[in-house]
């Protein structure tokens, strides 16, 4: 804790404020909160929440960095994906959780001008729904009327639907395994401030543990992500013509629950330091846990779609034509050059993004065969 950046004034009575209303929570809770909703106050609780509030959030400046920050040529590799499958559908994008509004951009400017109808963007955030707008109005006016805001799921769609890292951004529960039996993991009020509590894990998520965890050893924490297995379903189920495509770090359900991976991969992100315990800078300090891609995989073909592919971002970003688009910068002794060569060997170096990021896709009524997936194909290991 030491060596973390203080909190500024506003920031501290934020985090108090926050602190408070999760107080009260806790409180008319018999002193028990489920970990879930502790963390769903924490990131989009509707003013001091971490996604809610002013903070700068994503980027140099703010906590953490992700891949759109890093290059355009990620968006422009999402967009020659993107272009495979439109002319399929009616031409919609739907983007889920747009961060700053950068990859919007990004991939708009790549795109042929006659290939996309509308640009639709699903934003849990009013912080970055305004960033999101300035920015587009900033880089792209003249394409601004056909890029709109949902405030909620469409009840079908027609398109190409995706997200970059916004499955792990949606709360978990965290669970843990004993010798006598799965808990459910919370949070209590103690004098010192919020530290973990336990209750007796029951109904579906018991069932989920039972399945998921090893048998051995105990005690074993780990995550289970309901919410974004809903979410996932809840979308392929209204999907009618199109493709859904998302990008994030995590692993294959052998993987994340591999028995040495005691501790689970519940993190938090305070101005580009990892914090281990989510009870500190609450609201303030982003949470996040990997993804489980065979929990995924599930989630969306229990509904009536087809698999497409599950690879290394690494490897759908080779077949999305990276090493092209770097050519295409033309003199490689200049500072773009150079500064986006960085870039790129970050995102597909397998020691940084290229291998912990994985790419997964469903569609329905589409050709299944897409340029992103023919690299490298990992859906054995779901
Ligand atoms: C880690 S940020 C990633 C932002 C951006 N995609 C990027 O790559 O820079 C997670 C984003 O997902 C959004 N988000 C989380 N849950 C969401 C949901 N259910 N619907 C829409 N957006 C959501 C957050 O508000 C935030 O914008």
């Amino acid at each position: 804790m030491n060596t973390l950046p203080p909190l500024n004034e506003q920031a501290a009575d934020d985090c108090a404020a926050l602190c408070a209303e999760i107080t009260d929570k806790i409180k008319q809770n018999n002193g028990f909160l489920p970990f879930v909703d502790y963390m769903n106050w924490a990131l989009y609780a509707p003013k001091y929440g971490y996604y809610s509030g002013r903070n700068e959030k994503i980027g140099r400046y703010g906590d953490f960095a992700t891949a759109p920050q890093l290059t355009d040529l990620f968006g422009k590799c999402l967009s020659q994906q993107i272009q495979q499958i439109l002319p399929q559908t009616a031409g919609n994008i739907y983007e889920f959780g747009a961060g700053t509004g950068k990859l919007a951009v990004d991939i708009i400017q790549t795109l042929p001008e006659n290939t996309w109808q509308n640009y639709y963007i699903i934003e849990l955030s009013a912080d970055l729904q305004q960033r999101q707008r300035d920015y587009i109005q900033q880089k792209i006016p003249q394409y601004a009327h056909k890029i709109k805001h949902l405030d909620r799921l469409p009840e079908t769609f027609d398109g190409f639907v995706f997200g970059n890292e916004v499955l792990d951004a949606m709360p978990c529960e965290v669970v843990e395994k004993r010798k006598d039996g799965i808990y459910r993991m919370g949070v209590t009020n103690t004098p010192q401030g919020f530290d973990w509590a336990s209750e007796k894990a029951t109904g579906f998520l018991l069932e989920q543990a039972a399945f998921r965890l090893p048998e051995s050893p105990t005690p074993y924490r780990t995550e289970i992500n309901l919410q974004a297995e809903a979410f996932v379903r809840t979308l392929a189920e209204r999907l009618n013509y199109g493709g859904m495509l998302w990008i994030d770090y995590g692993f294959d359900r052998k993987e994340y629950y591999h028995p040495q991976r005691t501790m689970g991969t519940l993190i938090g992100h305070y101005r580009h330091h990892t914090v281990g315990n989510p009870f500190v800078l609450t609201g303030q300090m982003d949470l996040t846990a990997h993804i489980d891609f065979s929990a995924i995989a599930d989630a969306a073909t229990s509904q009536d779609i087809d698999f497409i592919g599950y690879t290394t971002q690494a490897a759908f970003l080779l077949s999305c034509g990276i090493t092209d688009f770097l050519a295409d910068l033309g003199d490689t002794a200049s500072e773009t050059y150079i500064k986006t060569v960085a870039a790129v060997q970050k995102l597909l170096n397998p020691h940084e993004m290229g291998e912990l990021f994985k790419c997964i896709a469903f569609g329905k009524n589409i050709d299944p065969d897409w340029v992103g997936f023919r690299n490298l194909d990992l859906s054995a290991k779901l």
